[in-house]
C-alpha cells in the first residue's frame, strides 16, 4: 500500500505554541509551520525572530493577557486547530529540600497555567467540534527524579489532567495528548549537559546512546497535530531515546 503522506500535512490549520521563544517550543513551532500550519508562538521574551511563525509576547501565568491573546487569535484566524503547551520551568534544589514557595511556583507555571490555557482553547475547539491539544510533559511525569518534587508533581499532574480533559472533550471531537521528552539538549538542561559526569550518566542510560536534540520532537508533534492521529487521544507519546523503557 502506498502511504498517504498528506495525512501529515497541516495545510489550512492554525496552531498556537506556548513557550516558543527558544528550545523545544521554538523547534516545534518551526516544524508545524513548515508542515503547513499558520503558526503563532508566544512566551515572555521579547524580540523573538522567526521566518516561519509569528511571535507574540505573553506570560502563561497572566490569565487575562492569555485570554486576550487567545480571543484575538481565534477571531483573526477563524479558530485554533492545534494547541501545544510547551511552556515550562524547572527549579532544581540541589541537595537541599525544595522550598514550599518554589514547589508552588513550579505548580503554577507547569500545571495551573497549562490548565488555564487548555480550558480556554478547549472551549473554543469544543464549540467548533474539532481540535488537538498537546501538552509537553516529561519522563518526570512517569518516574521519580531527585531534588525537584515540584517539577515531578507538576508534570505528573499535567499528564493526568490531559487524560481527564481527553475524556471531557472527546465527545466534541477534541483530542488531548501528551508529548513526553527525555533528555533534550536545551537551555533548561545546559547544567547537566555541560557537566561531563552527569552528561555521561544520561547518555549511557539512554538506549539510543545520545541526548535528544530539539528537532527530535518535531515529527511526533506533527503526528499529534495532524490527520494522521485522528483516533489518538488520552495518550503519552514518549520521545526519550528509550530512557524510560530501560531496565538494566
Ligand atoms: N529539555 C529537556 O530535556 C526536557 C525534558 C522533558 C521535558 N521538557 C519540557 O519541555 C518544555 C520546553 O523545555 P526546554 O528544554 O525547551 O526549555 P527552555 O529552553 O528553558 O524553554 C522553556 C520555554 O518555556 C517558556 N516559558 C517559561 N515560562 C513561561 C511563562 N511563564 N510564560 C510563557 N512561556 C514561558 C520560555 O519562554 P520565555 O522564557 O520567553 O517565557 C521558553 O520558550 C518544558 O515544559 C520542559 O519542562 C524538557
Amino acid at each position: 500500500m502506498v502511504p498517504n503522506l498528506s495525512l501529515f500535512s497541516l495545510e489550512g490549520l492554525t496552531a498556537v505554541v506556548a513557550g516558543a521563544s527558544r528550545g523545544i517550543g521554538y523547534a516545534v513551532a518551526t516544524g508545524l509551520a513548515r508542515a503547513g500550519a499558520s503558526t503563532i508562538g508566544f512566551g515572555r521574551s521579547s524580540d523573538v525572530e522567526s521566518e516561519h511563525f509569528s511571535y507574540r509576547q505573553c506570560d502563561v501565568n497572566q490569565g487575562e493577557a492569555v485570554a486576550r491573546l487567545f480571543d484575538d487569535i481565534e477571531q483573526r484566524h477563524d479558530g485554533i486547530d492545534v494547541y501545544l503547551h510547551v511552556a515550562g520551568i524547572t527549579l532544581p534544589s540541589g541537595t537541599e529540600a525544595q522550598s514550599p514557595e518554589e514547589f508552588a511556583r513550579s505548580l503554577e507555571t507547569n500545571l495551573t497555567s497549562a490548565y488555564r490555557c487548555c480550558a480556554l482553547v478547549g472551549g473554543f475547539m469544543a464549540r467548533r467540534g474539532r481540535g488537538s491539544i498537546i501538552n509537553v510533559t516529561s519522563i518526570g511525569s512517569l518516574l521519580g527524579f531527585p531534588h525537584n518534587p515540584g517539577y515531578v508533581a507538576a508534570k505528573g499532574g499535567l499528564r493526568m489532567m490531559s487524560k481527564a480533559l481527553a475524556l471531557d472533550l472527546g465527545p466534541r471531537n477534541v483530542r488531548v495528548n501528551c508529548l513526553v521528552p527525555g533528555y533534550i539538549h536545551t537551555e533548561m538542561t545546559a547544567a547537566s549537559y555541560d557537566d561531563p559526569i552527569r552528561n555521561r550518566e544520561r547518555t549511557e542510560r539512554t538506549m539510543l546512546g545520545r541526548w535528544g536534540e530539539v528537532d527530535d520532537l518535531v515529527g511526533a508533534a506533527i503526528f499529534l497535530s495532524s490527520g494522521a492521529s485522528t483516533y489518538v487521544t488520552g495518550s503519552d507519546l514518549i520521545v526519550d531515546g528509550g530512557w524510560s523503557a530501560k531496565g538494566l
